[in-house]
C-alpha cells in the first residue's frame, strides 16, 4: 500500500479532506494517509506553525496532498505554505485551468495552465520595516530560479502536447528583475524550437484574459504574478472551488487546490471539495495510478452532469451530499 503525507489544513481543510479521502477509498484505492496538522493550531503545542515532522513526513513519502492553512494577514506568523514550498524546493507551481462539465461561466473554451516560480520573488516575504512611515518588500529574482521554471514550463508543453509557452513580465518597469526572468525566458526558448514563443506583459495579460482567454496556453510566470493570476484564471473556470494545483520539486511534490482556508464558510458543510479533488486527480495520475484517476474524474463530471453542485457554482448540495453523490457515480 502507498504511503501519502495528507496535511489536511485548517478552516474548510478537514471539510473538503474528509471528502477526498472517502472518494479514493470508495473508489477501491487503498492509500495508508500519513496524517500531518500544521497551521495556527499547533502553534501552542509545538512552538511552531511547521514542525519539522510534516517536512519529514513529506520528504519520507515523496508526495503530500494539502488542504489550505490560514495565514493571519498583514500581521502573526509567516505562511505555513510559502515556508513548506521553500524548504521542500517545490519549485514550480502547477495550475492547470480548464472548464468542467456543466458549471456555467462567461466562456466555454478555457484550457491553459499557469506554471508559476514558487520559491522567489516579492513573494519571498523579505520585508523590513525602513522607519515608522515606510516599510521596504526586496524583490529577488534569480537566474538560476528562472530557468529552472521556464526549462519546466516548455517540457511540461512537450509531454503534454501544448503549443505555445507564453511568459508574463512587468519587464518594462522591472527592467533588472522582471528582465533576468525574461532573458532567460528566452535563453531557455531556444532549446525548444516545436513550441511557440509569446511575451505580454502583466496588466495587458489580465485584459486579454478576461476578454478572450482562449487565445492563451502555457503561461510561465514570477511567483507573485503567478499567484494573483491563477485566482483571477479559476474565475474563468467557475472561481475557487474548482481549481486544482501542484507543487513539484526534483524530489517531492505536494498536491493543493488554488483556493485558502475559506473562513467565512468554514464548518458550514457547504464548501466545494472539487478543487482538492481534481487535484487529488492529478495526484493520482503523478504516481502513475491512471485508471483511479480517471474513474474518480469520470464520477466527478458524471455528479456535475447530473446537476448535483455545491452553492458556489450554482448548485445547492452540501459538502456531505455532493460527495455521496460522486461516490455513487464511480
Ligand atoms: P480563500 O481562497 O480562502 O477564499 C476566497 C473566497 O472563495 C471566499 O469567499 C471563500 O468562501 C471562497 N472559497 C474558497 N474556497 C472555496 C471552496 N472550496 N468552496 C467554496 N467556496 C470557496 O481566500 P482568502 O479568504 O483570501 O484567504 C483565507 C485564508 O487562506 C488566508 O489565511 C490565506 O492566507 C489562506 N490561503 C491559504 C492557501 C494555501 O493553503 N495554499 C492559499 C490561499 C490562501
Amino acid at each position: 500500500m502507498r504511503t501519502i503525507t495528507l496535511i489536511n489544513g485548517d478552516g474548510i481543510g478537514p471539510e473538503i479532506s474528509e471528502s477526498v479521502v472517502k472518494i479514493i477509498d470508495a473508489a477501491g484505492l487503498k492509500i495508508d494517509w500519513d496524517v500531518q496538522t500544521a497551521g495556527a493550531d499547533v502553534i501552542e503545542s509545538e512552538g511552531t506553525p511547521l514542525p519539522n515532522r510534516v517536512l519529514k513526513s513529506v520528504k519520507r513519502n515523496g508526495i503530500a496532498l494539502k488542504a489550505p492553512v490560514t495565514t493571519p494577514i498583514g500581521k502573526g506568523f509567516r505562511s505555513v505554505n510559502v515556508q513548506l514550498r521553500k524548504d521542500l524546493d517545490l519549485y514550480a507551481n502547477l495550475r492547470p485551468c480548464k472548464n468542467l462539465p456543466n458549471i456555467k461561466t462567461k466562456f466555454d473554451d478555457v484550457d491553459l495552465v499557469v506554471v508559476r516560480e514558487n520559491t522567489e520573488d516579492l513573494y519571498a516575504g523579505i520585508e523590513r520595516q525602513v522607519d515608522e512611515n515606510t516599510a521596504e518588500s526586496i524583490k529577488i529574482i534569480t537566474k538560476n530560479a528562472s530557468e529552472r521554471i521556464c526549462k519546466f514550463a516548455f517540457n511540461y508543453a512537450v509531454n503534454n502536447n501544448r503549443n505555445e509557452v507564453c511568459v508574463v513580465t512587468k519587464a518594462n518597469i522591472m527592467k533588472l528583475s522582471d528582465g533576468l526572468f525574461l532573458n532567460t525566458y528566452r535563453e531557455v526558448a531556444e532549446n525548444y524550437p516545436q513550441i511557440k514563443q509569446r511575451e505580454i506583459l502583466v496588466d495587458n495579460l489580465c485584459m486579454q484574459l478576461v476578454q478572450n482567454p482562449s487565445q492563451f496556453d502555457v503561461l510561465v510566470l514570477p511567483n507573485l504574478y503567478g499567484d494573483i493570476v491563477s485566482d483571477l484564471c479559476a474565475g474563468l473556470i467557475g472561481g475557487l472551488g474548482v481549481a486544482q494545483g501542484a507543487n513539484i520539486g526534483y524530489d517531492c511534490a505536494v498536491f493543493e487546490p488554488v483556493h485558502g482556508s475559506a473562513p467565512d464558510i468554514k464548518g458550514q458543510n457547504k464548501a466545494n471539495p472539487t478543487a482538492l479533488l481534481m487535484s487529488a486527480v492529478e495526484m493520482l495520475r503523478y504516481i502513475k495510478e491512471f485508471d483511479y484517476a480517471q474513474k474518480i474524474e469520470k464520477a466527478l463530471f458524471k455528479t456535475l452532469n447530473d446537476n448535483i453542485k455545491t452553492f458556489d457554482i450554482g448548485g445547492s448540495s452540501s459538502t456531505t451530499d455532493y460527495t455521496d453523490a460522486i461516490i455513487k457515480n464511480l
